[in-house]
């Protein structure tokens, strides 16, 4: 009878959990996704969010031109994006400050207090590095987010440097009130950054789902490549750029690893392509990255002339 009584308790309360209801199934917690989603659904929808990142973003893009800065702040001379990687420091030390308010007891405040200035501190450059990727973006509705996110963290920032100040002001009890709902800001906002990358894809490889064309694949007719053309050709479902220069044919992977801009529409000088959206630039001959934002280098393809077409395979 117990037993009885427990399973169906068990099924009523994953039924809630799940969201569940009149037969159908749905994942665990389907309840709380479908809130997140409604909330970041209303966010995606600010006009007044995407003119506010428009703003800020062409403000940043007249300091931030392409070259060494913009380099340094995008990760491309480390082969990644800086961004992501500049955030574990303030976060670190704002979760392990909490954790120390919380467990630490008398002994542990000093330490507290001191990441929480270090987190700020941390922040400033995490923040350039955001603003940086922010200029980039396409769309209103990535804009929008991003724009949140920004807000959000700048709430966050300004409520732990208020909080460094009580603390060290003797007021501890504000002080950990402060921090304390700084972290429900921050991770609010952390959470709008983690969709901004893993459902808009921003910062992500876009080159990275493409198979290698492993067998030399016909894409032209070699007669409809002149020199000094760029044409976009398709090599076993991958979008591909093949280019004609001094006789030599080259071929890169068409969409732009940054943010899958049209390399067949960039500019070709010097041997290079320059991409039409945000200015990466990449040796045609075998893909290497010359200047970012791109963090990486493109796939090239190798390619010859068979029997009057073009043929290109990925290059190893
Ligand atoms: S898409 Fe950004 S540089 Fe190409």
């Amino acid at each position: 009878m117990a037993a009885r009584r427990f399973i169906s308790w068990f099924g009523a309360f994953s039924a809630m959990i799940a969201g569940g209801g009149h037969g159908q199934q749905r994942a665990l917690g389907a309840r709380g996704a479908d809130a997140a989603e409604a909330i970041v659904g209303q966010i995606e929808q600010s006009q007044a969010l995407d003119a506010f990142a428009q703003n800020l973003g062409s403000l940043v893009a007249k300091v931030l031109q392409p070259g060494k800065v913009k380099d340094l702040v995008s990760g491309t001379w480390m082969g990644h994006p800086a961004h992501p990687m500049l955030t574990d420091i303030p976060i670190g030390a704002w979760t392990s400050a909490l954790m120390l308010d919380l467990l630490g007891g008398r002994t542990a405040a000093k330490g507290a207090d001191t990441l929480i200035g270090i987190g700020v501190l941390a922040a400033l450059p995490t923040a350039v590095t955001g603003l940086s990727e922010l200029a980039d973006l396409g769309t209103e509705h990535e804009r929008a987010i991003a724009a949140a996110h920004a807000i959000g963290n700048i709430a966050a920032v300004a409520l732990y440097a208020a909080s460094y100040v009580a603390r060290k002001s003797g007021s501890r009890t504000i002080g950990v009130g402060l921090s304390t709902a700084a972290t429900g800001v921050m991770t609010a906002s952390a959470f709008l950054g983690g969709h901004l990358s893993f459902r808009k894809g921003i910062g992500v490889n876009h080159t990275a789902f493409e198979y290698a064309v492993e067998d030399w694949t016909p894409v032209l007719d070699a007669g409809e490549l002149a020199e000094g053309e760029a044409k976009l050709v398709n090599a076993a479902g991958n979008d591909v750029m093949v280019y004609r220069a001094g006789g030599a044919l080259c071929a890169l992977a068409d969409h732009c690893m940054h943010a899958g801009g049209p390399l067949h529409e960039g500019k070709v000088e010097d041997g290079r392509v320059t991409c039409p959206w945000h200015a990466s630039t990449f040796n045609l001959a075998d893909g290497s990255l010359v200047r970012g934002p791109a963090t990486a280098p493109q796939p090239s393809y190798e390619t010859r002339v068979q029997d009057g077409k073009i043929e290109v395979r990925s290059r190893t």
